[in-house]
C-alpha cells in the first residue's frame, strides 16, 4: 500500500483528536490536557521512550527504527498551545472554552505529528532515531527555548531538527519553503516622554509632551525609509500611544508602544540604534525626554540550506514536484522555532491551509484535508532521511 493510502486510511482517526484539541484548547505553558494526551498515545504506539515535563510542559517521544548503530537522530516539532481569542466559526467542535481557541492551527500541528508516531511506530521503515518533540507556549512564551534550555538537543541527541506550519492562502496538499531567512524577529519597544504639565491655555510655559510624540512618531519612519539598506526589510509599527485625559491640560508625559520586524541580526542590531538616536534627540529638541526600551523576542527564523532542500524533496515525494516552492518571500511574523534552528540545523515549512481565514483570526479553522500531506511529510522526512539499507 502507498504511503499516500496509508496516511489517508489513518485521517479520520486523526481527525477526530485534531477536533478534540480544537474542542479543549489550552494556553501558553498550561497545556496540560493536550499534553497528557500525547504522552499517552505515545505510549499506546509503542514509543520506546516517552519524556514529559521538558520546557515545563512539553512531551518528547523516541521512536527508534530497525537498526540504530548508525547513531542518526531527527526531530520533528510540534506546538501545542491556542491563543486567548473568543472563536467564531461556528463549528460542531468549536471550542468549548470562553475566550481561548486554537486560531493557529497547533491542534493540526499536534494531530499531525502525534498521526506520524503512530506511523513510525508501527513501520520502523529507517534506520537511527526519530524524535518527536511537541512544545508549549509557542504563542509569545518561547516554550521551544524552555526546551533547550532544558536540555532538548543534548538529551536526545538531536542532528537535524524541523517544524511544519499551517498557512492559509496555500493550497491545501501543497508545501512552501526558502532557503535563509524564512520568519522575522519580533522585537517590543516602548518609549516614555517626560516634558512639562500645565495649562493649555498656556503652552509658551509647558514642554508639550503631545507634540513631542508627534515628532517622535514622523522621524522614527525615516529610520526604515532612511536608514536600512532598500535590498534588506525592515517593519516598524507605533500601535499604541497614550498622554492626557483632559481638554484643558497638557499633559507631563507621553508613552509610545510598537514593534520592529527584521530579517537579519545586522539590520535588527542597527534600526535599534537609529531608533534611539532619534528618539533622544528629538526629545532634546524640545527640551523633554524620553526613555527608550528595546526587548528583543523571538529572533529571524533562518533555514539551513542542506535540509531545507531535504525537506523540499521529501514534500515532493509525498505530494509532486509541481506542489511544492521553494522560492516564496519570508513573512515578517515571528516564530519561536527559530530558537531551535539557531542550535541545530533544520528547516521551517508551511503546508497548505488552503482559503480559510488568516491564523489569529477568530474564524481561522484548520483543514483537516492537510493532515494527510502533513503526516505524510513526517514519515517521508524520518524515511528517506535514515532510510534502510
Ligand atoms: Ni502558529
Amino acid at each position: 500500500m502507498s504511503l499516500q493510502t496509508l496516511m489517508e486510511k489513518l485521517k479520520p482517526e486523526v481527525t477526530a483528536w485534531r477536533r478534540d484539541f480544537h474542542e479543549n484548547p489550552e494556553l501558553g505553558y498550561d497545556v496540560h490536557r493536550t499534553a497528557d494526551i500525547v504522552a499517552a498515545k505515545l505510549r499506546e504506539f509503542g514509543a520506546d521512550e516517552v519524556v514529559t515535563g521538558i520546557g515545563r510542559t512539553g512531551v518528547v517521544g523516541i521512536i527508534k527504527g530497525k537498526d540504530n548503530s548508525a547513531d542518526r537522530v531527527i526531530g520533528l516539532r510540534a506546538d501545542m498551545d491556542a491563543l486567548p481569542i473568543e472563536e467564531k466559526t461556528n463549528k460542531p467542535y468549536a471550542s468549548k472554552i470562553a475566550g481561548k481557541m486554537h486560531a493557529c492551527g497547533h491542534d493540526g500541528h499536534t494531530a499531525m505529528l502525534l498521526g506520524a508516531a503512530k506511523h513510525l511506530c508501527m513501520t520502523r521503515k529507517f534506520n537511527g532515531t526519530a524524535v518527536v518533540i511537541f512544545q508549549p507556549a509557542e504563542e509569545g512564551g518561547a516554550g521551544a527555548k524552555a526546551m533547550i534550555e532544558d536540555g532538548l538537543i543534548e538529551r536526545f541527541n538531536l542532528q537535524e531538527v524541523y517544524g511544519m506550519h499551517n498557512m492559509p492562502g496555500i493550497p491545501l496538499g501543497h508545501f512552501a519553503m526558502r532557503h535563509g531567512p524564512m520568519m522575522a524577529a519580533a522585537d517590543q519597544f516602548e518609549i516614555n516622554i517626560e516634558g512639562k504639565g500645565g495649562h493649555a491655555a498656556k503652552p509658551d510655559k509647558c514642554i508639550d509632551t503631545v507634540l513631542v510624540a508627534a515628532q517622535i512618531i514622523n522621524m522614527l519612519q525615516s529610520v526604515i525609509s532612511r536608514n536600512v539598506d532598500p535590498l534588506h526589510s525592515a517593519v516598524l509599527s507605533i500601535t499604541c500611544m497614550s498622554a492626557g485625559d483632559a481638554f484643558n491640560v497638557i499633559p507631563q508625559t507621553a508613552k509610545l508602544i510598537g514593534t520592529v520586524r527584521t530579517l537579519n541580526e545586522a539590520v535588527r542590531s542597527d534600526v535599534e540604534a537609529q531608533m534611539k538616536r532619534v528618539i533622544t534627540s528629538t526629545a532634546q529638541a524640545f527640551g523633554a525626554t524620553a526613555i527608550f526600551r528595546y526587548s528583543r523576542g523571538y529572533p529571524v527564523t533562518v533555514n539551513h540550506p542542506v535540509q531545507t532542500e531535504f525537506a523540499a524533496a521529501a514534500a515532493r515525494a509525498v505530494v509532486g514536484d509541481d506542489k511544492v516552492d521553494l522560492t516564496i518571500d519570508p513573512m515578517m511574523g515571528a516564530e519561536d522555532f527559530a530558537y531551535m534552528l539557531q542550535k541545530c540545523p533544520g528547516s521551517y515549512v508551511f503546508i497548505g491551509n488552503g482559503d480559510t481565514a488568516f491564523c489569529h483570526h477568530p474564524a481561522f479553522d484548520f483543514s483537516d484535508d492537510a493532515i494527510p500531506a502533513g503526516m505524510g511529510f513526517w514519515v517521508k522526512l524520518i524515511e528517506m532521511g535514515m532510510p534502510l539499507i
